[in-house]
């Protein structure tokens, strides 16, 4: 590849505005016009699509849902309102609330066949592989949707809503070996997943208020974030006009990757890996030296470059969460706050912006509920699903939408002829 500066190019960009936020250039007639492409990897400066969902300001640490402030939906509202403002684009009012749950609920249960699927994974495989199958594996079962029509959009999306967290909770059943606990649809969204996940049979469970509302809190700020990684694999799939099951277990897989919804479960074992006080400054100097691998989990973000709201949230529901079950300060915590104060204070992490991301604190909230490392990620799964299903919603709607098809810089071998074997 060779790079030289290009003096002479002259294109005049359609500038687009939205409601907030930077304005962008209109590129899309830029190589048929000129024969060039942009180069951006990683979409640094490139904007995918128009959206009405989420709105976020990374210098001043804004995060809104269709207009509403995460803070403000954190604290008044539960999961299942803000699923319903992100699919519908308003709060509901309690008779809209109410039918919502009522069918949410009705959807949760899994067809029978579906728990044959389980037997054919191993006993240890990670939740996040049997949630990606699975959630693919419904477009067997609901045959009825998938030619996408308008009028199946929201049954899908609800269905995938109540049913993801049954069947991560399965998942999770089943890599312990316990039966899978049917969901009960009299409970509210959190309680029934902590429900599924610690009843047994012969071993009646009630939830703790203050603990399914901290998962609450945690499915609430996990349910959206714009165009990253998982929402843009799901648009990317969606754009082909692939069904709506398809589209979420791609969003689940681009999830599980550590430098997105797998860094919860990085953190801790990044934690165990430092393992106290003393050893944080020599594993920082790993980090600093770029050590291969070694990054501080929980630390930086693509968008956020001042703080993350999300993360200062839920620094305090931790607190909430070791009050109510009268836990004793964790050495986690002690070592977390320990490496975030050094870190904050560090002139590496100053100069590159990086500070502690929602996954800093999220999982110290998840191992104090009593909710293994390995369902870290799927909690964020279930929680993103109410995302994901609000975007392709909104893509599919967009009669203006096209396949997603990027192009690129070719940078491998020109043209040549094939030698016969023995020539070559
Ligand atoms: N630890 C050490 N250095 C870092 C880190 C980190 N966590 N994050 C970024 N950097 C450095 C990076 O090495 C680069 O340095 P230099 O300029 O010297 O080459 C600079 O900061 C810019 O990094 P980048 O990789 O270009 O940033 P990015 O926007 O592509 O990556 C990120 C964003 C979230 C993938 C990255 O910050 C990261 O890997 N963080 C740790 C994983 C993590 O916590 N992910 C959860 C994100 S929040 C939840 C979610 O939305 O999924």
């Amino acid at each position: 590849m060779t790079k030289e500066k290009c003096e002479s190019f002259s294109f005049a960009f359609p500038v687009m505005h939205g409601t907030m936020g930077p304005s962008v250039l209109d590129q899309r007639r830029l190589a048929q016009e000129t024969g060039m492409f942009t180069f951006d990897p990683g979409f640094g400066s490139t904007a995918a699509c128009e959206s009405k969902i989420t709105f976020i300001d990374g210098e001043k640490g804004i995060l809104l849902h269709r207009g509403y402030p995460i803070e403000q939906l954190a604290l008044h509202t539960d999961y299942t309102e803000t699923a319903y403002l992100l699919l519908y684009g308003e709060l509901p009012t309690k008779e809209q609330y109410d039918v919502f749950c009522e069918d949410m609920a009705s959807q949760r249960l899994l067809n029978e066949q579906i728990r044959n699927f389980f037997n054919g994974f191993r006993r240890d495989a990670h939740p996040m592989a049997i949630l990606c199958g699975t959630v693919a594996a419904l477009s067997a079962f609901y045959s009825d949707v998938l030619q996408t029509k308008p009028c199946h959009h929201d049954l899908s999306a609800r269905r995938l809503i109540a049913k993801v967290p049954t069947i991560a909770a399965c998942a999770y059943k089943y890599t312990i070996g316990e039966p899978f606990i049917y969901p009960d649809e009299t409970l509210p969204f959190s309680e029934n997943l902590l429900y599924m996940l610690f009843s047994r049979p012969g071993r009646p469970y009630k939830a703790d208020p203050v603990l399914a509302r901290a998962l609450d809190r945690i499915l609430i700020l996990h349910a959206d974030h714009e165009q990253n990684a998982s929402t843009s694999a799901v648009r990317l799939v969606g754009s082909t006009g692939s069904n709506p099951f398809a589209c979420i277990s791609a969003g689940i897989a681009a999830l599980w990757g550590p430098s997105h919804g797998g860094a919860n479960e990085a953190v801790l074992a990044m934690f165990d890996q430092i393992g106290s006080r003393e050893n944080i400054p020599a594993f920082l100097e790993r980090v600093k030296n770029k050590e291969s691998g070694v990054r501080l989990m929980g630390f930086g973000h693509r968008v956020y470059r001042n703080f993350d709201p999300r993360a200062k949230l839920l620094q305090a529901t931790y607190h909430e969460v070791i009050d109510t079950l009268g836990l004793k300060r964790d050495p986690c915590l002690d070592l977390a706050m320990e490496l975030e104060r050094i870190a904050i204070e560090d002139d590496y992490f100053i100069q590159r912006k990086l500070y502690p991301n929602v996954d800093f604190y999220s999982g110290l909230i998840l191992k104090a509920l009593g909710i293994p490392t390995s369902m870290f990620t799927a909690i964020f799964a279930i929680a993103r699903t109410a995302g994901w299903v609000s975007h392709w919603i909104e893509m599919i709607s967009n009669p203006t939408m096209r396949i997603a098809r990027p192009r690129q810089l070719y940078t491998g071998k020109i043209q040549r002829d094939v030698l016969p074997m023995e020539e070559r």
